[in-house]
Parts: structure tokens; C-alpha cells; sequence
């Protein structure tokens, strides 16, 4: 039987399996309908490579940790359970796609973009952390954008199946062990503290892998790009990545100097919290839509003085027909021209300030 079939038979009561996504890194990821609910969830089942001789009650106890997350802005566990002895466990289903997708799509994403999404899974961040629990997976494949906000899946996970693995059977060999080292992170967002199998890896990892994500956002490209996980993981350790502004000018210096800040080699030289992340990332959003609204203005009052303009022309051209045509006085001229140049001043000054009074309400009315 392979595992689809084992799946149907063993939850067939509680979900009907419909298709299997592609693309499953450390798992294999089906839509299925949960009968009872008539909805639509995801259910991920770890790989039998992956979980030979898996410890399930220590995979339990770290599943039932993330579990205990629910934000918005992270996908909540819904159920685990066992299928022919590998572990499994069933999220929502979110409609939209991953932040990997959308990178190989649209590239280098807007900066207005950026520090959305990045906000979203800096509030993420902080809330697990805050609750002890440390991702150690981060990277877009993990980010799902549904309705342009940012959700993070997988929460915990890593953990869970490097904890369930800590006692590998003796008849594993040392090829398996390398996977195992595989599944609890990811070579391009690996820490250097990851990288060095530091047992005492705490939540500022999460950390440097939202910096290398963040500039692969901005840049296109990780700072790191070897095939080699080797090299990668000797490159996360020694190697001075290429400032963020050398490859995106336009990055506000602010963001630009936050996403280096997060790839800093010694934990103690990251932000320490997502919080700190949030706070620059608040103060760079303020600074985009001040230069937004400055922009605006900029261009409504080049129009409106092109307008003027031609109003000007045409009241000189009126009033010197008007003079010809029906006789009136030569100061009929510069009478005219007075007194459109103060209607034209007054109309400009009052829409400026109509303009002044909404420009507030409609950038609050974006943030919510
Ligand atoms: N909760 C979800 N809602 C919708 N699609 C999902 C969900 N979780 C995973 N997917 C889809 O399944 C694919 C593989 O999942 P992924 O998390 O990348 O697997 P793994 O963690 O094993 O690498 C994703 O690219 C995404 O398209
Ligand atoms: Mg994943």
C-alpha cells in the first residue's frame, strides 16, 4: 500500500483525501475535506525515511507546544495523530500560495511589499517566541501570502521531528543522520549557530533566517546561493554577505540596515526580539508613506498649477477679445487677469487643504 492508500484507509472515516500537493520538502501534503465540518483541510504526513524508528510520544509532546499557537498570522495546528506508525497532523487549508511561489513569479518584491509581509511574520515571530516556541525553519516556503498578509506554517515542526529523531536507532547510518541534520532547517536560512550543531540554539535563529529571507525579498536572491549545503552552511559561518543596499539601492537605510543586523554571525549582535524587528519595521512603514503622501502632493499641485495656467491664458485671451469685440477699456486686461489670479489661488489653496485633511484618514484607513 502506498502512503495515499494507507492514509484513505486509516482517516477515510474522518477526511476524504483529494489531491496531494507537490513540493513538500520534509513531508508529503494532501487537501482533503474533513467530513464532519464539510471543510477544506491540509493534512502533512512526515516520510517514512524521515521517521524511521521515530520516537512518536516525543514528537507528540512538541506538536501539542506549537499547537497551543493561534495568531493570525500563524497556521494553527488542528489534529495529530498516527498513520501505519508515522506521525501526521492537519492544518486549515489557506487559500493563496507560498511566498517561494510568489518570489519565482514577481521576483524583487515592492518595498511597500516587503515590510507588510515582514511585519506580519515579525508578529508571528514574537508571539511563538513569547510562548517559547522557536521555529527553525523560516524561509518562503514556509510563508504563505493569502489576501496580502503574511501566514506562517510549520511552527514547531522541525523540532518536533528533530526531537522524536535525537535517539536514532543503532542501524542507522550516518547517510540518514545527514538527512535528519536536513530537516531541521534549511542550509540557505541556517543559522551559524544552526549550521555548527550548537545545542543551545534559541529563538534570535529565527531571527537570522527572517533576515535571510527578507533579503532574498528585496534582492531577489538569498545572500548565500552555493548548491552545495556544505558550502552553504561554511558560508553562513564565515562569509560577509553583500550589503543589502549594494544589490537593492532603492531599500530605505533603515530596512537595509535592520535585514544585515539580522545576519550578524553572533546571536548577540541580531535584534534580540521579533518585537525589536517590529518596531523598525513600523518606523520604515511611516517613513513610505510619508514619502507616498509628499509624492502625492508634489504631483497634485504640478497639476494644479498647469490648470491655473491655462486658465490664465485662456481669461487674457476672453478679455482681449471681450475689448476688441465690444469696446470696453484697455484696464479691462489686467482687471481680469487680478482677479482669476486670486480665484485660481484660492481654489488651489482650498483643495490643498481638503487634500491635507483626508490624506490621514485614508493612510489610517490602509493601515487597519
Ligand atoms: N495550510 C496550507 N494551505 C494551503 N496549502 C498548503 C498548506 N500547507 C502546505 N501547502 C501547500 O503544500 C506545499 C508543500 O508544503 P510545505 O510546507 O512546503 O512542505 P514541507 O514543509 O514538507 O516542505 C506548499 O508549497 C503549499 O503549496
Ligand atoms: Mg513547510
Amino acid at each position: 500500500m502506498d502512503l495515499r492508500e494507507e492514509l484513505e484507509a486509516s482517516l477515510g472515516e474522518l477526511y476524504s483525501i483529494e489531491q496531494e500537493f507537490g513540493g513538500g520538502g520534509m513531508s508529503r501534503v494532501f487537501l482533503a475535506q474533513e467530513k464532519s465540518l464539510g471543510r477544506r483541510v491540509v493534512v502533512k504526513v512526515l516520510p517514512k525515511e524521515l521517521t524511521g524508528g521515530v520516537n512518536v510520544d516525543r514528537f507528540r509532546r512538541e506538536i501539542v507546544l506549537a499547537a497551543q499557537l493561534q495568531h493570525p498570522h500563524i497556521v494553527t495546528l488542528l489534529s495529530t495523530g498516527q498513520v501505519a506508525g508515522v506521525p501526521y497532523y492537519t492544518m486549515p487549508y489557506e487559500e493563496g500560495r507560498s511566498l517561494r511561489a510568489h518570489l519565482r513569479e514577481s521576483g524583487p518584491l515592492p518595498i511597500a511589499e516587503v515590510v507588510g509581509l515582514l511585519g506580519d511574520v515579525a508578529k508571528a515571530l514574537a508571539f511563538a517566541h513569547e510562548r517559547g516556541v522557536i521555529h527553525r525553519d523560516i524561509k518562503p516556503d514556509n510563508i504563505l501570502v493569502c489576501g496580502g498578509a503574511a501566514v506562517v506554517s510549520d511552527f514547531g515542526i522541525a523540532k518536533a521531528v528533530s526531537e522524536a529523531k535525537d535517539q536514532p536507532p543503532p542501524h542507522e547510518t550516518g547517510e540518514s543522520l545527514t538527512q535528519i541534520g536536513m530537516s531541521v532547517g534549511t542550509p540557505t536560512y541556517m543559522a551559524p549557530e544552526q549550521a555548527a550543531a550548537d545545542p543551545d540554539v534559541d529563538h534570535r535563529a529565527d531571527i537570522y533566517a527572517f533576515g535571510i529571507t527578507a533579503y532574498e525579498m528585496l534582492t531577489g536572491r538569498p545572500p548565500f546561493c552555493d548548491s552545495s549545503p556544505r558550502k552553504l552552511l561554511a558560508a553562513h559561518l564565515t562569509e560577509i554577505p553583500d550589503p543589502v543596499l549594494a544589490r537593492r539601492p532603492d531599500t530605505p537605510p533603515a530596512l537595509a540596515a535592520m535585514v544585515m543586523a539580522c545576519l550578524a554571525k553572533e546571536p548577540a549582535d541580531r535584534p534580540q526580539t521579533a518585537k525589536e524587528l517590529l518596531r523598525v519595521l513600523e518606523i520604515v512603514q511611516a517613513g513610505e508613506q510619508r514619502a507616498a503622501r509628499a509624492q502625492m502632493q508634489r504631483g497634485s499641485l504640478a497639476r494644479q498649477l498647469a490648470l491655473g495656467l491655462a486658465a490664465l491664458v485662456a481669461v487674457s485671451i476672453l478679455a482681449r477679445a471681450s475689448i476688441i469685440a465690444m469696446g470696453l477699456p484697455e484696464w479691462v486686461l489686467p482687471a481680469m487677469l487680478v482677479a482669476a489670479v486670486l480665484i485660481i489661488v484660492a481654489v488651489v489653496g482650498r483643495a490643498q487643504g481638503i487634500a491635507r485633511a483626508i490624506t490621514p484618514i485614508a493612510s489610517a484607513r490602509r493601515r487597519e
